[in-house]
């Protein structure tokens, strides 16, 4: 699958940036969209077993109801449901980069399972649209022969539904552990060097897979509640109906919230603390107010049979998705920031080659510096390399042997990543080796 890191090029550093927002912005398309469509898909195909199992049409009836909601037309479900599938895949691997050598690999798995998963799902929502309609035709048309046809389709229609609901649901599951991995991955850079099986079953994944299924549990709860007793004045539903609906929707949204700040202090924990920058503790609180306020309207739900406040709980949980996604994001891009700096230095020395400026005109140390050390190096401050003023001094009077540490860096600090090559010719390694030695006790 090398072939695929090789479609990305190194990036500057702005460049990456600009990729750390963008995924924001599509996670937030995303996550919403795909969490309820899961949820909504096993608690439809649970209760039509059961229905059918135990002849309870509320219960049918149930089923094809609530799968509606996420399917609601057949664009949504691509632009949502699959696009960003892919859209994430090239993102991650963007800003991971050189760093591992299956997380390509499970992106790519993720999007082909999860376009399988996201169309059995819609296919298994018209085949409950015709069961319907076969109902209705044999009662118009009241002869034995296309009594006979429509039997045949009804049982045929009726295994498609079963078949395709099930495997939907079982390729979305895998899609999203694998795409939960990738992005676990990129926040834990422990996991980059691991092995494939070790990374899949870690439990930091695990801890990221358990806060996507809460928050979408009561994503999805909420969403039923505003699509069929808020939305529009609400939806015309008889009355055992509702009652289900209301109950499902109440209990979801309850369970999913009761579990979402417990998941949250989990996977804090699974972060390495360098990475725990004051965005993301900001976020984590922020996203608590927000499930402390559900549990205040969910409790007006119960009490006060107020079930208009299902308006306010639906967009509390929406705003809690958003807040826990920046928060996420930030520890990515937190975790990544070095491997931004590899790529930008990488990137800079692609620009300098296609300028084809290289070793021709006559080599300045500052210019060097300034292009090809400066985003690691200041004089006197630490960033991702060490100041020049801790380090230079012991290179007075040697300076062959800082031009070979340049041209050919050795591991020396411990507390430090090791210094990525920086592809120097000899004379330009000489230059800047110069300017440094002298601008450093300036
Ligand atoms: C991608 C980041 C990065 C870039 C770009 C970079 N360095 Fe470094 N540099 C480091 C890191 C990290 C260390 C610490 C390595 C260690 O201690 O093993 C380091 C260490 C050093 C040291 C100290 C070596 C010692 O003996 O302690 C010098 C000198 C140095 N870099 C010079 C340069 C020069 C000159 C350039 C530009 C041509 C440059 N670096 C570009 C990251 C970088």
């Amino acid at each position: 699958m090398d072939f695929l890191d090789k479609l990305v090029l190194p990036q500057s550093a702005e460049h990456i940036q600009l990729i750390n927002y963008l995924m924001i912005v599509i996670f937030f398309l995303f996550i919403p969209y795909i969490g309820i469509l899961f949820v909504s898909s096993i608690l439809s195909l649970v209760y039509r077993r059961r229905g059918l199992k135990e002849s309870n049409p509320v219960y049918v009836k149930y089923a094809s109801a609530i799968i509606k909601i996420p399917t609601i037309n057949k664009s949504v479900g691509v632009i949502l449901g699959i696009v960003p599938f892919l859209t994430i895949a090239f993102m991650i691997s963007q800003i991971m980069h050189g760093t591992s050598t299956f997380i390509l690999e499970f992106l790519l798995a993720a999007f082909l399972l999860g376009t399988a998963g996201v169309i059995l799902i819609y296919t298994y929502r018209y085949t409950l649209d015709f069961e319907g309609i076969d109902q209705k035709f044999k009662e118009k048309l009241n002869d034995e022969e296309t009594d006979e046809d429509i039997k045949r389709t009804s049982i045929g229609n009726y295994n498609l539904s079963n078949k395709s609901g099930l495997w939907g649901v079982l390729s979305l599951a895998a899609a999203l552990w694998l795409l939960i991995t990738a992005t676990t991955m990129a926040i834990n850079p422990s996991l980059w060097t691991a092995d494939s099986i070790y990374v899949l079953t870690s439990w930091k994944v695990m801890v990221y897979f358990f806060q996507f299924l809460a928050l979408s549990a009561a994503l999805t709860g909420a969403a039923l509640l505003f699509a069929f007793f808020y939305w529009e004045g609400g939806m015309k539903v008889d009355r055992e109906l509702g009652v289900l609906i209301q109950k499902t929707g109440l209990h979801l949204t309850f369970w999913g919230a009761l579990a979402l700040p417990l998941l949250m202090l989990f996977s804090l924990f699974s972060l390495n603390t360098n990475f725990l920058s004051g965005g993301v503790f900001t976020f984590s609180v922020i996203a608590l107010v927000l499930l402390l306020l559900t549990y205040i309207f969910v409790y007006g739900i119960i009490k006060d049979k107020n079930i208009k406040l299902s308006g306010p709980v639906f967009f509390l949980i929406l705003f809690t998705a958003f807040a826990l996604i920046i928060k996420d994001q930030m520890a990515m891009s937190n975790a990544t920031e070095h491997n931004a700096v590899v790529m930008d230095a990488q990137f800079q020395q692609y620009l300098l080659s296609i300028r084809g400026d290289r070793g021709t005109a006559e080599v300045n140390g500052k210019e060097i510096f300034d292009v090809r050390c400066s985003s690691c190096h200041r004089f006197d401050q630490r960033l991702v390399g060490p100041s020049y003023k801790d380090v230079l001094p012991k290179y007075e009077g040697k300076a062959d042997q800082l031009v070979g540490f340049i041209l050919n860096p050795d591991k020396v600090n411990p507390e430090f990543p090791p210094m990525p090559n920086p592809g120097l010719k000899p004379n330009e390694a000489k230059a800047v080796a110069e300017y440094i030695m002298q601008a450093y006790k300036k």
